[in-house]
């Protein structure tokens, strides 16, 4: 439930079931300590059910990236409640938050690609991580090529474009089909063809597979794929919106400025 009230949960990490892959109460975060100390997020809460694309919007330095992180237990935070995946993450060891992250598809800005791999390595070592060794080459080719690139499998990154780059750090956060994928800015280095291919993918994923998206984008080429259009401006949640409102509610020339500058 969007909106339902936050199930009993603990610091030391207490599974509890919610339908939501993403639920978050009162969660602050700073940078810095004592008098350098700076607050980027403000009193969040969000829930993020299963099976929704939700899109996140707003200027550059509002906090987008910090709350991605959080929320993929990339960094701690000591206030507030996080819940991920049924897992309350405020608190929990750094061992559990590493058994957290293996659920969580991350795509960010910086690809991060190994140059001496090929694209196909690349994948793999992310289905290596799971254990799968036996259909390691079999599922990569599948996704690289779900990502329009079965002619480019066996290239290393120098070889290939900035946009193919991209499909092969897309496909390896995809491979081993996560239930929740965050994704910062997925398609700010693609081609308007590649990046209608990649949020195409991300729906099929939503509504067939279940899975949970949480993207950052300023791409307004792809905001139809939403069902959710949440704002973040100065670290606080401004706006929950179905893409109707956004549009109906947003100037689009003033959103051209503010909203979809990196
Ligand atoms: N590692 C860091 N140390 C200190 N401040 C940071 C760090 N990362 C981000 N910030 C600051 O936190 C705020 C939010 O940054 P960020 O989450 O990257 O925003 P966005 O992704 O919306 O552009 C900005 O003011 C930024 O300067
Ligand atoms: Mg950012």
């Amino acid at each position: 439930m969007a909106n339902s009230p936050s199930p009993e949960s603990s610091a030391s990490g207490t599974v509890t079931s919610t339908s939501s892959a993403v639920q978050i109460r009162n969660l602050n975060y700073s940078f810095g300590l004592g008098d350098l100390t700076k607050q980027v997020l403000f009193d969040i809460n969000l829930d993020l059910p299963r099976g929704q694309i939700v899109i996140m919007t707003g200027p550059s330095g509002s906090g987008k990236t910090t709350l991605l992180t959080l929320i993929g237990a990339l960094r701690t935070t000591h206030e507030g409640s996080l819940q991920v995946l049924d897992q309350e993450i405020v608190g929990l060891s750094r061992r559990r938050l590493v058994s957290v992250r293996r659920q969580i598809g991350f795509i960010f800005q910086a690809h991060n690609l190994f140059a001496s791999l090929t694209a196909s390595q690349n994948v793999e070592m992310a289905v290596e991580l799971q254990g799968q060794y036996g259909t390691k080459r079999s599922q990569s080719v599948e996704i690289l090529s779900e990502l329009g690139l079965s002619d480019r499998v066996d290239y290393k990154p120098d070889s290939l474009s900035g946009g193919q780059k991209q499909r092969v750090a897309i496909a390896r956060a995809l491979v081993n089909q996560p239930p929740l994928i965050l994704a910062d800015e997925p398609t700010a280095a693609l081609d308007k063809k590649s990046g209608r291919d990649v949020v195409t993918l991300m729906q099929k994923l939503a509504k067939e597979e279940n899975r949970t998206i949480l993207m950052v984008t300023h791409d307004n080429r792809i905001l139809d794929v939403a069902d959710r259009i949440i704002n973040l401006v100065d670290g606080r949640l401004e706006s929950d919106d179905t893409l109707d409102t956004f549009v109906s509610t947003h100037d689009p020339k003033s959103l051209d400025r503010r909203m979809f500058i990196m």
